[in-house]
């Protein structure tokens, strides 16, 4: 199959291009390289088409989605940091952006992968998260709830065309990691632990440390997205797509300070010295994963441990 990524040279976006090639796919990624790397694409360079450019550009889109036969749409303004820093770029971005790449499937009547966020559940205090549960969100004066507005808006675009015929999944990621995060991108607390711990820094944990996270290495993030951007019966469907272990970001500090055999201590910051006033932050997100493993027969299955490990390797390669 011929396939665009969007997104495709960032973090999530250039492992779903390595198994999509691997599958024998011909793939053309569509980046512009906001928070996305070239080299994130080095294993796969020669056998893909890479087009650096935005989706803003409603042509390009139209074009690119038009030479394709399924789309799956990552590129999108992502990061709390950053959505807090430049809500502007990220509003734009997730809604205009996004609403090129969804209508030019419409029009191509081509396939759509959506790639959306557990954000989207907002503060809500029910575990686990259920993909039809209520949203609960914050002010509008809160640049955070922002990011889940857009992809919200996402969501609706896409589940309204489909009752026009619109072939579309969903997926709505918690949580992932893995080689390729980029520490000085928009930090993953994974990716900012290991690089301070490496350095024998202070960790930074935010708050009281109290506070969880379902981390998904992102070979399981990938193995959802195929499932949900590929099989027939996922067409219509929302899922989650993470890991249900719930980790506190305390234990998390501490697993890869022992991991990397590091000296460094903790350091506790408040959400307001990190993002500002009135920050708020979720303090669990828990997914349901039942309906994953009921239609796509998919379930997370790499333990935390073990996908440090992975991720720790790539790390000391890379930053040697
Ligand atoms: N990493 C996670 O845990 C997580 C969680 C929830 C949702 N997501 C979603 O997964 C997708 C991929 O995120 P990621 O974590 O790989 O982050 P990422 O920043 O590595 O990937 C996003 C990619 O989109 C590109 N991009 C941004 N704006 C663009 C534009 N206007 N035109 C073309 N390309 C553009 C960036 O350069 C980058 O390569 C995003 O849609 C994000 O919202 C990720």
């Amino acid at each position: 199959m011929r396939v665009l990524v969007t997104g495709g040279a960032g973090y999530i976006g250039s492992h779903l291009v390595d198994r999509l090639v691997k599958l024998g796919h011909e793939v053309t990624v569509l980046d512009d390289l906001s928070t996305g790397n070239s080299a994130n694409l080095a294993e796969s360079r020669s056998h893909i088409r890479f087009v650096e450019d935005t989706i803003l550009d409603d042509r390009l889109v139209d074009k690119l989605v038009r030479r394709a036969d399924t789309v799956f749409h990552l590129a999108a303004g992502v990061g709390v940091g950053n959505i807090v820093a430049k809500p502007l770029d990220a509003l734009i971005t997730n809604t205009r952006g996004a609403e090129n790449v969804i209508e030019a499937c419409v029009k191509h009547e081509k396939r759509l992968l959506l790639a959306s966020t557990s954000e989207i559940y907002g503060k809500t205090g029910k575990m686990p998260m259920s993909e039809d549960d209520d949203r609960v969100l914050g002010s509008t004066t809160i640049a955070r709830w922002g990011y889940s507005t857009a992809k919200a808006i996402d969501e609706h675009l896409a589940l309204a065309y489909a009752q026009h015929g619109l072939r579309m999944s969903v997926v709505r990621y918690f949580n992932s990691y893995g080689p390729r995060l980029d520490p000085k991108g928009y930090g993953s607390v994974v990716a900012n632990m290991m690089r301070q711990a490496l350095a024998d820094e202070p960790l930074t944990v935010h708050g009281d440390g109290t506070q969880t996270r379902c981390f998904t290495y992102v070979e399981d993030t990938v193995e959802g997205t195929l499932r949900a951007g590929l099989d027939a019966k996922a067409e219509g469907v929302v899922f989650n797509v993470g890991n249900d272990r719930e980790t506190t970001i305390n234990d998390l500090a501490a697993l890869i300070i022992e991991m990397t055999g590091s000296r460094s201590a903790i350091r506790r910051m408040s959400y307001e010295e990190r993002y500002g006033k009135g920050f708020e932050d979720t303090k669990r997100r828990v997914p349901d994963v039942r309906r994953a493993a009921d239609v796509l027969g998919f379930r997370a299955s790499i333990e935390l441990r073990d996908g440090l490990e992975r991720t720790l390797q790539w790390w000391r390669n890379t930053y040697r």
